[in-house]
């Protein structure tokens, strides 16, 4: 698998393109994300229902079982509940996590804010050991504040 993350500047100005004009802004980044990172095997968005938990948006991917997630519950759950990002390079090492398939070998989830409040999350699994670094995240990051409209 190769895969040069200095594209990942490139790849900002398309998906600021992305998001000017589309009303499907969750779905396309995730086709996008999915489409040009060979790592990125499994992209979506999940978003906060007023209840402590997550219900699952847009996701390109295999369909997953885990629909609704509350707070605390799996990687999603914990980057909710802490509002911190969650970085899992090996997901079988994990105590507190919610397998969707046995292919995924790592995870990132970015927690979406608005006003101190979290109103979802990016949630992106990999088939490779230890795909993620600070590139990855720095990147996701600024999508996710994009699509929250903070940035
Ligand atoms: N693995 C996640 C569950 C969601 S799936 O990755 C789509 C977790 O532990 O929260």
């Amino acid at each position: 698998m190769m895969f040069d993350k200095s594209s990942f500047e490139e790849m900002k100005k398309e998906i600021e393109s992305l998001l000017e004009d589309r009303k499907d802004k969750f779905e396309s980044i995730c086709r996008y994300l999915y489409d040009h990172v060979p790592y990125y095997n499994w992209v979506g968005f999940y978003l906060v229902d007023g209840s402590k938990k997550l219900k699952l948006g847009p996701y390109v991917g295999e369909p997953t079982v885990h629909t609704t997630i509350s707070f605390g519950q799996g990687i999603c759950g914990q980057a909710a509940q802490t509002k911190h990002n969650f970085v899992i390079q090996d997901v079988s090492k994990e105590t507190n996590y919610l397998s969707c398939s046995p292919d995924v070998k790592s995870e990132i989830v970015i927690p979406m804010m608005k006003n101190g409040k979290v109103i979802g999350e990016l949630d992106i699994d990999s088939h490779y050991l230890s795909p993620f670094d600070e590139k990855d995240e720095a990147f996701l990051e600024w999508i996710c504040k994009m699509v929250t409209g903070n940035a």
